[in-house]
């Protein structure tokens, strides 16, 4: 699972935004894959062999008549080693070149050579992304499979504003994560719960919370690339769902509870990302409230705890999230007993960290090994997180694995 061990060939064409690739490949190699990394003669204007060669540990393959390759045919070689071939920056001129199935440098005949699939980057000015003949160029490829990250919107190189920026490292190494997301989780129903609540004070009032469900959205997204089933249980957020989930929009703790209880039943796994309202009014106003008093008091009464509902039916793999200000690891570790949860994925708030930001970091918990996982994008956590989950959910439960294996 992951991209551990595997192959990647990443293709670098010639635009400003090969300055980046370097950093891509060290990413992709963080992650335990191997990369070797093929340039057009174009991209050594902008970034150095040697540089490329530094950072991915490999020779960089430059040249279509290699005497260095074994049979004296490096496209063959690099296209059959390629798990996937992942060309960033793409510029115009190369997705021109492919579209019309050129074969006269190795970047281009290795596209062509490879049953990998293939994934470009693209990168150039934005007049030049929107020109009919670059629109039509990506169509044709789409329709044949490649994959087109991006591009970016956003301020350019040129000075202009517009589409075409190349997708942030990052961002791509979440697209290499997708290819192979595994089918770890086939066959099973995994619900989530995301975003906040709203407790009603009147019709226009509430109590809620900063959560954005970016956290939980990109959770349900993980699971389904892992081949399950997903209900996503949503508070009110500005999110759209990811595609092949199931959502379930809810607006008060005690709707997420009821929606929750009643999807639970046949599920395999339920993942608690939501940042529930601990308490709710007593009742809520039917009329707007008036400012008549100078205070004002309302009394609030506890929710009920789904993950805790969930956890002691029994049925299910539970995993909780701990939002935490402070002393992280003991509040996780209360947690994970007090609710009686299989799993507590803590992170920390507050301070512009965890609930609106895009990057998030999390302490993995169980009654066993104790693992961190570093600030990342919240898509690449979720999948690392989707992961481990499926690792001690197998574990866990090999009955169920071996009812999966005779359906
Ligand atoms: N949770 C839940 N139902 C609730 C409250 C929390 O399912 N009524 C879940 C959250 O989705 C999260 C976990 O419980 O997975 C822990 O939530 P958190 O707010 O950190 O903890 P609380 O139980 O609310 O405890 P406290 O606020 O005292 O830290």
């Amino acid at each position: 699972m992951g991209i551990s061990n595997k192959h990647i060939v990443l293709g670098v064409s010639g635009g400003i935004a090969a300055y980046k690739s370097a950093d891509l490949v060290r990413r992709l190699r963080e992650h335990g894959a191997q990369v070797k990394v093929v340039m057009t003669a174009n991209a050594e204007q902008f970034i150095t062999a040697l540089t490329m060669q530094a950072v991915s540990g490999q020779p960089v393959h430059l040249s279509l008549l290699d005497p260095a390759a074994e049979a004296g045919m490096g496209h063959i070689e690099l296209a059959r080693w390629a798990d996937v071939v992942l060309v960033a920056p793409a510029t115009a001129n190369f997705i021109a070149r492919l579209t019309h199935g050129s074969a006269d440098d190795l970047l281009n005949t290795l596209c062509l050579a490879t049953e990998a699939p293939v994934m470009l980057a693209p990168a150039m000015n934005q007049q030049m992304w929107q020109d009919p003949a670059t629109q039509e160029n990506i169509t044709t490829l789409k329709n044949r499979g490649v994959g087109i990250l991006g591009p970016g919107v956003g301020d350019q190189a040129c000075g202009e504003t517009g589409p075409g920026r190349m997708l942030e490292p990052a961002e791509l190494v979440d697209a290499v994560f997708a290819v192979f997301a595994s089918g770890a989780l086939e066959g099973d129903k995994v619900v989530v719960t995301a975003g906040p609540t709203w407790e009603a004070i009147d019709p226009v009032r509430g109590i809620t919370n900063l959560s954005s469900g970016k956290m939980g959205y990109a959770v349900a997204e993980a699971a389904s690339e892992a081949g399950a089933q997903v209900v996503l249980v949503s508070g009110p957020t500005c999110l759209a769902p990811p595609e092949n989930v199931r959502l379930v929009s809810v607006c008060s703790a005690q709707n997420m509870y009821d929606a929750v209880m009643s999807e639970v039943g046949d599920a395999q796994i339920f993942i608690a990302v939501a940042a529930v309202a601990d308490y709710r009014p007593v009742s809520a106003a039917q009329e707007k409230i008036k400012k008549h008093r100078d205070t004002l008091t309302i009394e609030l009464v506890k929710n009920p705890d789904i993950l805790s509902a969930v956890a002691q039916r029994d049925n299910c793999f539970t995993v909780g999230f701990a939002a935490e200000t402070s002393s992280i690891e003991k509040h996780a570790r209360e947690k994970l007993e007090k609710k009686g949860v299989d799993l507590i994925a803590a992170n920390k708030v507050g301070d512009g960290e965890g609930f609106t930001a895009d990057d998030n970091a999390l302490l993995l918990i169980d009654r066993g090994e104790m693992r961190s996982l570093p600030s990342m994008s919240k898509p690449q956590l979720a999948r690392i997180l989707i992961q481990e989950i499926s690792k001690r959910y197998h574990a866990k439960s090999p009955a169920q694995d071996s009812r999966r294996a005779h359906r």
